[in-house]
């Protein structure tokens, strides 16, 4: 049901709230330490892994590219995300020292089902990160990491993409202290930090009504550009997807530093720049690359981590969002995000949860 909501989509992202709670907190002992059950990868056998590939599509591949910086910076292995359709015939260069992690809300799409039986006919380890119990692609995986999101019926995935990011902190933090790669201290202060992702989720849906109003502003227009970099640029991407798939409006995410390079040209008078701003040694650059938009008219919204200076300088409107460690920001912009879609698609009196052209699951090719 909807729970009173008028739509599943904000039902499911009033219950991201419990969804990073439950996938987080069914694997704390009374220690606090992570405990992955369902994965029997052994200290011995992740020793030998010398890469991890993270396949996916859509949303979930993007929660793979944060998955990928996680994993990297706090595990020291390198990590390889790709979509789905183009990994299964890319002929991937992969063998028996490869970790795969395959990525699904459904785990029916049948893209991610290619990729997973591709790599174990190459002889990979193969992980599942899915919302779907006994789904096709946690049955043919050697391990599972459910992501205890609940069921999500909304075509636009919202609930499932943060559970996601929360599952690769997690797995990123497990990995590290298998490898030796991370301090105990470091370790507990982080899942401690990821604990309090929970308020602060709740108290970006408290400000709902800032985001209502900004959307109020973008129906009139034809397209717009999201902008970030590094972790904001993967957010950046999730962002505009979600807003093209149920509003129709046309938007593209760019990395702040390659606007120059050709995109700039498309900004004229008027025209939406939504600009995510929470990684404290690249914020500088990116009011700069504001600035940039705004001298050539862009109508700038930022969504932005408390106390960036300037921010309110160049932005013509700013969304704040609370502070976490910068590696943990994209589960706080993303929520904005996803409000400032549902709220332009319901105000076009689009169906926001059954957008044209779409299927919550793909199991076509
Ligand atoms: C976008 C969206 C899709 C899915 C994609 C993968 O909001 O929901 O992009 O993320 O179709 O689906 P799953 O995760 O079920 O494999």
């Amino acid at each position: 049901s909807k729970n009173g909501f008028d739509h599943f989509m904000m039902k499911e992202i009033y219950d991201q709230p419990s969804a990073i709670h439950e996938t987080l907190a069914r694997r704390l002992d009374s220690n606090k330490m992570i405990q992955l059950d369902d994965i029997k990868l052994s200290k011995q056998e992740f020793e030998q892994i010398q890469k991890v590939y993270i396949v996916a599509c859509g949303t979930a591949y993007h929660a793979g590219l944060v998955g990928k910086y996680a994993i990297e910076k706090l595990a020291h292995v390198p990590v390889t995300v790709d979509i789905a359709s183009e990994f299964r015939y890319s002929d991937p260069f992969i063998d028996g020292n490869t970790l795969l992690i395959a990525v699904s809300q459904s785990g029916e799409t049948a893209d991610t089902l290619a990729a997973v039986r591709e790599a174990k006919r190459k002889g990979a380890r193969v992980l599942a990160i899915t919302n779907v119990v006994g789904s096709s692609v946690a049955r043919e995986s050697h391990d599972v990491f459910y992501t205890w999101a609940g069921p999500e019926i909304a075509v636009a995935s919202t609930k499932a993409y943060t559970a996601q990011l929360i599952a690769f902190y997690m797995l990123a933090l497990h990995f590290a202290r298998i490898k030796d790669t991370i301090a105990y201290n470091d370790y507990r202060e982080k899942v401690e930090q990821i604990e309090k992702l929970t308020p602060a989720v709740e108290e970006i849906l408290s400000r709902k009504e800032t985001v209502k109003e900004i959307a109020q502003t973008l129906l009139e227009a034809k397209s717009a550009f999201y902008l970030g970099r590094g972790l904001d640029y993967m957010s950046a991407m999730e962002a505009a997807l979600k807003l093209k798939e149920i509003s129709y409006m046309h938007t593209e995410a760019f990395a702040a530093g390659e606007l120059k390079h050709g995109t700039i040209a498309l900004i004229e008078e008027g025209i939406p720049v939504l600009a995510i701003v929470t990684q404290d040694r690249l914020a500088e650059k990116m009011i700069s690359n504001m600035k940039e938009v705004k001298a050539r008219g862009a109508y700038v919204i930022a969504i932005a981590k408390e106390g960036i200076e300037h921010i309110h300088e160049v932005a013509d409107k700013v969304i704040e969002l609370p502070k976490a460690p910068d590696l943990f920001m994209p589960i706080l912009s993303v929520v904005p995000s996803q409000l400032l879609a549902y709220y332009v698609s319901t105000l076009k009196n689009n169906d926001v949860d059954k957008p044209r052209n779409l299927a919550k699951s793909v199991t076509v090719e």
